[in-house]
């Protein structure tokens, strides 16, 4: 039996296999508010046979929003259009997991199909970015944003306390803080992003993301997943040294009681020269794996049912995420199972698709 389709048990929970939806944005909300359209969406990826769904960036306040259709979790209004999510997640078979964070600098944004760059200082949808420093990130992103004070970094890790009890409350049962590609807390982990002199800055770049790990862990229950995606590598040149210090940084990650790592990239610069290829990055998460000791999950790439299959065995990674491939074809896990020649592939799907599908052989290549 493939490994791809054994499952994977992190705390009380247990994925019936090891395929992740990592989140992606679908932009479509309105006031943070989901719709009909994220119903449908995530009902339909569960459905496809995914172990685990993760729902896409969720801000954690107004001004967290990477643009103005990004989903929320601020207030209790947005509670319950997420319910019905997890409900509709779960009902389907799969693990419901959502990712909440703060855009930081790189908020204010047009969404992808409309320019993704910042929205311009004189559109009303516009609004001021927080950021460690009044350092701009450049290129499409030109926006200065604020330089928090001391008062506004307890306020954003208050808001993220917040949004973990909503999504506890909305019947999530698998967190995933968003410390990765030059959002909020990976800015503050960023020289690029964080000058400051004071007690978040320096020496004590990784204080925000650890403080605000530790206050979520507090509040969302201990049998439950609590993960991070975090940036542990800027392919600008510096790799070896961002990659030690980003090892450290886990390890107390994983002391403040992070139960796994969804290992990405920094973005945190527009000068990166990023290695695209296929699983480029499942080396990196293996060398955090066995340096920290944490399960990990890496995406980018890890799309073709084969190499996913390559990934694990190599205990590069503890699970593959998988996200454009479910885009283009929310049952890719029916398809893998075909591929890897499971037995009965077809009921990875739901009944209703499975006993159809068993006997079914298409006329001609799909
Ligand atoms: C439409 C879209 C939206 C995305 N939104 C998010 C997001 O909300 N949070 C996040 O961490 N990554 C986001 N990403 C990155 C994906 O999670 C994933 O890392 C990326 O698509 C690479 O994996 P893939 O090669 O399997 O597609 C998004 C990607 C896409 C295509």
């Amino acid at each position: 039996m493939s490994k791809l389709f054994t499952p994977f048990s992190l705390k009380s929970v247990t994925l019936r296999n090891r395929i992740a939806v990592p989140p992606m944005c679908q932009y479509s909300a309105h006031d943070g508010l989901t719709n009909d359209w994220h119903l449908a969406h995530y009902t339909g990826l569960a459905r496809g046979g995914a172990g685990l769904v993760i729902v896409e960036a969720t801000a954690v306040s107004p001004e967290g929003r990477i643009t103005p259709g990004c989903t929320g979790l601020w207030n209790n209004e947005q509670v319950g259009g997420m319910a019905s999510i997890a409900a509709a997640i779960k009902a389907g078979g799969a693990v419901p997991g959502i990712q909440i964070g703060h855009a930081g600098r790189k908020a204010s944004a047009n969404r992808p199909w409309e320019g993704d760059d910042h929205i311009a200082g004189n559109d009303p949808r516009h609004w001021d970015t927080l950021s460690p420093s009044a350092t701009a990130f450049g290129a499409n992103l030109p926006q200065m944003p604020k330089e928090m004070t001391v008062e506004d970094i307890r306020r954003v890790r208050d808001d993220f306390v917040s949004a973990a009890r909503r999504a506890l409350d909305a019947g999530f049962e698998w967190l995933e803080l968003h410390f990765a590609h030059g959002y909020l807390a990976q800015s503050f982990f960023s020289p690029y992003a964080n000058q400051r002199a004071d007690e978040y800055g320096g020496n004590n770049r990784g204080r925000f993301v650890i403080e605000t790990l530790e206050a979520v862990r507090a509040v969302w229950p201990e049998h439950l997943p609590l993960t991070a995606r975090f940036g542990v590598i800027e392919f600008d040149g510096k790799d070896e040294e961002t990659l030690v210090a980003s090892i450290e940084l886990i390890k107390t990650m994983r002391g403040a009681g992070l139960d796994m790592l969804n290992v990405s990239m920094n973005f945190t610069t527009p000068d990166a020269s990023i290695p695209w290829g296929p699983a480029f990055l499942a080396p990196i998460a293996k060398r955090v794996r066995s340096e920290t000791g944490l399960p990990v999950a890496t995406a980018w790439g890890v799309d073709v049912p084969k190499l996913c299959e390559e990934v694990l065995q190599a205990e590069q990674v503890d699970l593959v995420m998988v996200g454009r491939a479910h885009l283009a074809n929310p049952h890719w896990p029916y398809f893998a199972a075909k591929e890897l020649g499971a037995d009965q592939p077809a009921w990875v799907l739901p009944a209703p698709y499975a006993h159809w599908l068993q006997r079914y052989e298409p006329a001609g290549p799909q």
